[in-house]
């Protein structure tokens, strides 16, 4: 039975989302029905659809008491909007429905499992006390019943000393033979964040089996919406860590995303890590989760903002909050490399394409501007023994705005700077990475789509993610170079 606070969820957004004409949201990246997204949740294929979840507050553009917003696409690029999954409208998760994962049953069924929010009021003048567990409900892909047992995961199922205010974000998935694991965020006695790994026969009773991983003080304090998955030989981590202090150009302050590479001891059931790097060097990233798509490719999807930037947005807009593109993830050297999912490329039309362009100063090039492009860009030094000092491009650019990446290949210096896309607030514009030194020699490929952009390095070794909110004619491309350059850029329209 749908509850009173489902159903005038569903009632508002058909009608808010009304109000927002469709060229004012993202053309193929999902963006909430109305209001407010954060975190992907739930993804998964089920019966012939990819479902995404998100965290939502339908009502409003800040993030208010989380429901979950659901659609479901043939080709993770087209969406299409499904009512509102799930409300806070049960005792364990009266105060919010926050994020989780899904798993088919073998009767059909999908079960989600998600962390249910109480806030308990504390003393006059205290916090309130917030009791997180974990609770699951069960559906037929639009509809879904809260299970009548919940909460299935509680403090009575967590290691001794370890927060039961920090214990969310649950990610489970099924074995082979059928059992369920899953992996669920937590903050360990010292107060830093640690993943616990539990297993399950039916998905609804579980059983605590380890502490998958710990933190050491190392990454932020709590670890919130954990993942866990073989890929290429390798067994991977990936955390979204609170709280982090920079670490030369490698990690920023703040909420940042980690990518744990290493493997699983079956006898312990530990993570023996081996390497560790960001996920993403741009600005607005986080909370990734990840699928194992039918055809065997592991797809991540984050969210394309980071609660540490939420003061850059448009000021009028009704919709907050979007995710990033499905990224296809694999293993090289001990890092985890993206790339765009192959089905994009099936949006691709109008190619331009200009080869061995030598140039020093600035420069435009006819035809390639736009912003729902595919632009892929190769420099090296125009003259191997003077290399040059700096390369910029401009793009999303008009006489007043423009969003920027630049690259110094002196200390191999990857630069992204969005000061002049649009924001009227004080806050973190630009972000700095190392990339490996090819002498002067790098090829990125940027995905712009409307509000946002981002960037693959290197065949994917590395990630920039930003958002930028200027009006869609800032569509120009303006190239700098401090030095001599001989440079190939391609572009496609990308349409919809
Ligand atoms: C991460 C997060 C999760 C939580 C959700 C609440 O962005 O803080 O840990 O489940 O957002 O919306």
């Amino acid at each position: 039975m749908t509850s009173q606070i489902l159903r005038e969820a569903r009632r508002y957004e058909t009608i808010a989302e009304q109000a927002i004409p469709a060229n004012a949201k993202p053309a193929f990246h999902l963006a909430p029905r109305a209001g407010w997204m954060n975190d992907p949740n739930g993804f998964s294929y089920y019966k012939g659809q990819y479902h995404l979840f998100y965290q939502y507050y339908p009502y409003s553009t800040k993030w208010g008491v989380m429901h979950w917003g659901h659609a479901v696409s043939d080709d993770l690029l087209h969406w299409k909007h499904l009512p509102a999954a799930l409300a806070p409208d049960t005792l364990p998760d009266r105060d919010g429905c926050f994020s989780g994962s899904a798993v088919e049953l073998p009767d059909g069924r999908q079960l989600l499992m998600y962390t249910g929010v109480v806030e308990q009021p504390g003393m006059p003048g205290e916090q309130t006390d917030s009791i997180q567990t974990q609770c699951a409900a069960i559906g037929d892909g639009e509809d879904y019943e809260k299970y009548p047992g919940n909460p299935i995961l509680t403090d009575a199922d967590i290691p001794e000393g370890s927060s039961k205010n920090d214990f969310r974000d649950p990610k489970a998935w099924r074995e082979p033979d059928g059992t369920y694991r899953c992996v669920i965020g937590n903050r360990a006695a010292d107060g830093s964040g640690q993943l616990l790994y539990y297993s399950s026969e039916d998905a609804l009773h579980w059983k605590f089996e380890s502490v998958l991983a710990e933190n050491h003080d190392r990454f932020g304090s709590m670890w919130e919406c954990p993942d866990f998955f073989p890929l290429d030989g390798k067994r991977v981590v990936l955390i979204s860590p609170q709280d982090m202090l920079p670490e030369g150009f490698e990690y920023h302050n703040g909420n940042g995303t980690v990518a744990l590479i290493g493997s699983f001891d079956e006898q312990t059931k530990t993570f023996q890590e081996e390497t560790d790097h960001a996920i993403d060097y741009g600005i607005d990233f986080y909370a990734p989760q990840t699928i194992l798509t039918p055809d065997g490719r592991r797809v991540m999807i984050g969210w394309m903002q980071n609660w540490d930037t939420l003061a850059i947005k448009m000021p009028k807009s009704s919709w907050y909050g979007q995710m990033t593109l499905p990224r296809e993830l694999s293993i090289q050297s001990g890092r985890l490399y993206q790339w765009p999912i192959r089905e994009l490329e099936q949006m691709r039309s109008n190619h331009v394409a200009y080869q061995g362009v030598r140039f020093e100063g600035e420069t435009t090039l006819s035809g390639i501007r736009g912003r729902k492009v595919d632009v892929t860009i190769t420099i090296r030094p125009g003259d191997r023994k003077n290399v040059y000092k700096k390369f910029a491009v401009w793009f999303g650019e008009s006489d007043k705005y423009h969003t920027a990446i630049s690259y110094r290949p002196y200390g191999s210096v990857l630069k992204i700077d969005r000061k002049f896309s649009g924001s009227r607030r004080a806050v973190i514009h630009q972000r700095r990475c190392l990339v490996p030194d090819h002498g002067g020699e790098l090829t990125f490929r940027m995905i712009l789509d409307r509000y946002s952009v981002e960037i693959f390095v290197n065949g994917g070794e590395q990630t920039l993610t930003a958002t930028m909110f200027t009006e869609q004619e800032s569509d120009g491309f303006r190239f700098f170079a401090d030095g001599k350059i001989s440079m190939d850029v391609e572009k496609y329209d990308l349409i919809d």
